[in-house]
């Protein structure tokens, strides 16, 4: 069967933010460094992609590393960091090709300069694609998120330039990294874990999080796709009750 079939392609979310857990435990099984599992998971990422362009989903967001993964091992951060740099000059082409357009959440002036240097520039280069739009969270903390920008709510109303009164969770989004992407419906983390490691804790406040043993190599074109066939089945009241939702 058509994988697809199972899927109402009418209610496909808008946004599907992504964990990519399990990349060492991947690798361990294999008997392999931890770098292989991270190399293979790009290949998941790409895949991903893929998939959620045939789908219809709009904007995904991958938690690529995090303000905690500095204090892993030199080698493995050096590793990713060259990964990231390989995969945007293996891959910008192509994502340009498809409308795909790269923007990142986090603190990118901290990476290495040559991984910030690449971002901008294929950042600057898909800047007009209207496709799928890619969100890699890199050097991203979202307590740092949230604490900047409450300095910069100070900083508004200190200068005059918003009054107490205007202020709201709208105005509030307007000052996160992600001002300009709607909130995801979907969370999926792999491999295992249930909790939300620091990731977009503003923005995740009604998105269905769906956790899978699946560790993130393995998540291909197929578990994608299950997993939105389960996000399908799931009712989501926004704390309203079940009747008012189906007479919506
Ligand atoms: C978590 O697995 C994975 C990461 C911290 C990095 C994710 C990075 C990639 C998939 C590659 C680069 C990404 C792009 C977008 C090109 P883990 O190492 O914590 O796995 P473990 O919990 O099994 O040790």
């Amino acid at each position: 069967m058509n994988a697809l079939n199972k899927l109402d392609l009418q209610n496909i979310p808008r946004h599907v933010a992504f964990i990519m857990d399990g990349n060492g435990r991947w690798a361990k099984s294999k008997g392999q460094h931890r770098l292989f599992g991270h190399a293979a998971g790009v290949e998941s990422v790409k895949e991903v992609i893929k998939t959620a362009r045939e789908i219809g989903v709009s904007f995904l967001t991958m938690y690529a590393f995090s303000t905690e993964n500095w204090a892993r091992p030199s080698d493995e951060v050096e590793g990713l960091m060259n990964l990231l740099v390989d995969a945007i000059s293996n891959e910008v082409d192509e994502m340009h090709a498809n409308g795909v357009r790269l923007v990142t959440i986090g603190d990118i002036k901290g990476l290495p300069g040559n991984c910030y240097q690449s971002l901008l520039s294929a950042i600057e280069y898909t800047k007009e694609n209207t496709g799928l739009t890619l969100v890699l969270a890199l050097n991203y903390s979202a307590r740092k998120e949230i604490l900047n920008a409450a300095l910069a709510t100070h900083e508004l109303l200190s200068s005059g330039k918003l009054n107490i009164d205007e202020m709201s969770d709208i105005e509030f989004s307007k000052l996160l990294d992600t001002k300009d992407i709607p909130d995801p419906e979907l969370l999926i983390r792999t491999s295992g874990e249930c909790r939300i490691s620091n990731f977009l804790l503003w923005q995740l406040s009604y998105t269905e999080l769906l956790f899978t043993d699946t560790h993130w190599p393995d998540f291909r074109r197929d578990a994608f796709i299950d997993a939105i066939a389960a996000f399908q089945k799931r009712e989501r009241r926004f704390g309203m009750v079940s009747e008012q939702i189906s007479n919506q």
